[in-house]
């Protein structure tokens, strides 16, 4: 089996330089190799807990998703969808959220430290928590583990939510798995080969410090004048700079090959002035981002294409998700009343049968049929009409007499039929699920044993 990767990227925020080397590139790149199916999605559930602008939140879809096309993801390869598309997550959220422990989320971080920020204002310590960043890592288990994802690239200040995720996932296996593991244990994979890039101000480059430099919006123009931005030391032009401390490196060497970065190093270090270096700077980052915003205004100016992209993306990550979720509502109880017998009828074990029975009758239009029904008085199918009542009892004595898995068989996805040589004799009730027919069968396989005298 492959590796599943999957990550998340919060809708609400402008894509940046800083996103695109931590995140972007490496995800991408992490798409491309031959033994990974990868998953990226929007969070823009989870971007509605931070962000109370409706309008903000739907231009960052946009250009978030619009930023991942044109930095190469390729949608046949990647499953990339937004999260506010697949039902079936906010679904398992609730699931999760029913088997996660308060005291769990006491000490998320991000939690934690509003509760702190308030403390020290003096004020209440839930002022302005709202339930959704209490319940945050609740939603992320879920994004998460309704892909079975082994590995999932984040930053460091997410390994708490991954912990997080494994432990609720090892709640729910052990509560429900009855010897089945429903969930993968996901692992934070933390790239240390990926910079971290410095913002206008020298420290990390994040939409939270106002300190970033456009990836794409604004164009070149906002790409240069941000550049322009960037704090340096007062050291003129001739005079030897301190490489490894200046900022205008560390981004150089995120975009450049070794050999190119040693030689802006080594004019650095020769005395290369300040305006001439963040020229060069930019000319390198421009060199590998340029015809990405080329591609990228061209998705902008075409939204009804990436929605489609995106519709597309939906329906492949839901070919997982909706019948997983009828396994783990199953699982937890939540079955169609049609088969709520199963747990108690495959108890029963050998001779099981006990309690089965058939019950004959005579319907609206005077013909006979019978019905059999489980342990628990389910019924599990019933008998086309016969004009006959012996006729019908000797096709109910053929059908005691036969093996269940002569006598069932499939009819599409989710529905069963009883023959007797070759004959339809009787319709199995109808199923929802692939998986709950599944259920109903073998409710019925047990029903079907031949019984005690
Ligand atoms: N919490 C992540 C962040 O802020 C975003 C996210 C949401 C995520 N769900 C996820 C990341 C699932 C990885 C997997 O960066």
């Amino acid at each position: 089996m492959n590796t599943r990767v999957l990550t998340g990227i919060t809708t609400s925020g402008t894509p940046h330089l800083g996103n695109y080397v931590g995140a972007i590139r490496p995800a991408i790149l992490s798409s491309q190799r031959d033994n990974v199916d990868a998953f990226f999605f929007l969070a823009d559930y989870h971007a509605l807990i931070k962000c109370e602008d409706p309008e903000r939140i739907a231009r960052s879809r946009l250009e978030i998703a619009a930023t991942w096309l044109a930095a190469g993801l390729d949608p046949e390869r990647v499953t990339f969808y937004r999260q506010s598309d697949i039902p079936e997550i906010p679904e398992l959220s609730w699931m999760l959220t029913c088997v996660t422990a308060k005291g769990l989320m006491n000490r998320a971080h991000a939690y934690k430290a509003s509760v702190d920020q308030n403390t020290a204002k003096g004020v209440d310590e839930d002022d302005g928590v709202n339930m959704g960043l209490f319940s945050y890592p609740i939603l992320m288990a879920a994004d998460i583990l309704m892909f079975n994802a082994h590995d999932v690239p984040v930053g460091r200040d997410q390994t708490q939510h991954l912990e997080m995720a494994r432990d609720i996932a090892q709640r729910f296996n052990h509560l429900y798995g009855r010897g089945r593991e429903f969930f993968v244990l996901p692992a934070a994979v933390i790239a240390d080969d990926v910079a971290t890039l410095p913002g206008l101000d020298g420290r990390k480059m994040s939409k939270s410090y106002n300190n970033t430099v456009p990836l794409f919006e604004g164009g070149h123009k906002a790409l240069k004048a941000a550049v322009a931005r960037i704090v340096t030391d007062s050291r003129g032009p001739g005079e030897p700079k301190d490489a490894e401390a200046s900022h205008l490196y560390m981004i150089f060497r995120a975009f450049a090959q070794p050999a190119e970065a040693a030689a802006f190093r080594a004019e650095l270090m020769a005395g290369m002035g300040w305006g001439d270096a963040k020229q060069r700077l930019c000319d390198r980052v421009e060199l590998e981002i340029g015809p990405m915003r080329d591609r990228y205004e061209d998705l902008i100016a075409h939204p009804a294409h990436i929605e489609e992209v995106l519709q597309a993306g939906a329906h492949k990550a839901r070919a997982i998700a909706t019948p997983f979720i009828q396994e783990l509502r199953n699982a937890v109880g939540l079955r169609t009343l049609a088969c709520t017998t199963t747990a108690k009828v495959s108890k029963v074990g050998k001779g099981g049968a006990k309690g089965a029975r058939y019950v004959s009758f005579r319907d609206e239009d005077g013909q006979f049929r019978f019905r059999l029904l489980s342990v628990e008085g389910e019924e599990l199918f019933c008998s086309i009409a016969y004009a006959d009542p012996k006729q019908a009892g000797a096709v109910m004595g053929r059908i005691k007499q036969s093996d269940a898995d002569a006598l069932i068989q499939l009819e599409g996805e989710t529905g069963f039929v009883i023959t007797v040589a070759g004959q339809v004799v009787a319709r199995g009730v109808p199923c929802a699920s692939p998986t709950e027919r599944d259920v109903c069968l073998e409710a019925l396989r047990v029903a079907l044993q031949p019984q005690e005298a």
